[in-house]
């Protein structure tokens, strides 16, 4: 009866661990690239808001993402949020200039969505 337990204890840590494991690789973020101009973030930035589906009230003023307002924060926000909203790894490209992370960029109230994590 002892080992019984022992070895359920056991399975459950180690499918626990197994878990956070697929849970922390399956988080992907779109940011934009080191070293991108402002205007080629601009653009970005005026394309992924131009959608219909892509909501960019947290970036206007008042908004829980509208601090720091720089374009870089703003077309970050607004291109993580295109690419979750239309989801395949060809629209985290912006001609270029963007990648994946596996690093949450939400700071304070400002949460960055992800898809896969569940939280769209
Ligand atoms: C994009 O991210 C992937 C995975 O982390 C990496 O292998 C690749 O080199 C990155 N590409 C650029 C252009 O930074």
């Amino acid at each position: 009866m002892k080992g019984v337990c022992l070895s359920l204890f056991v399975s459950l840590v180690f499918f626990q661990a197994l878990n956070l494991a697929n849970g922390q690789a399956r988080l992907f973020w779109c940011v934009p690239l080191p070293g991108v101009p402002d205007a080629q973030l601009q653009a970005n930035l005026d394309y992924a808001c131009g959608r219909p589906d892509v909501d960019c009230g947290p970036i206007q003023p008042g908004g829980a993402c509208y601090e720091p307002n720089t374009v870089a924060s703003h077309a970050a926000f607004a291109m993580n949020l295109y690419y979750q909203i239309h989801g395949t790894r060809a629209d985290c490209d912006f001609s270029g200039t963007a990648n994946f992370t596996n690093t949450d960029p939400s700071y304070g109230a400002c949460k960055y969505v992800n898809a896969i994590g569940g939280k769209l």
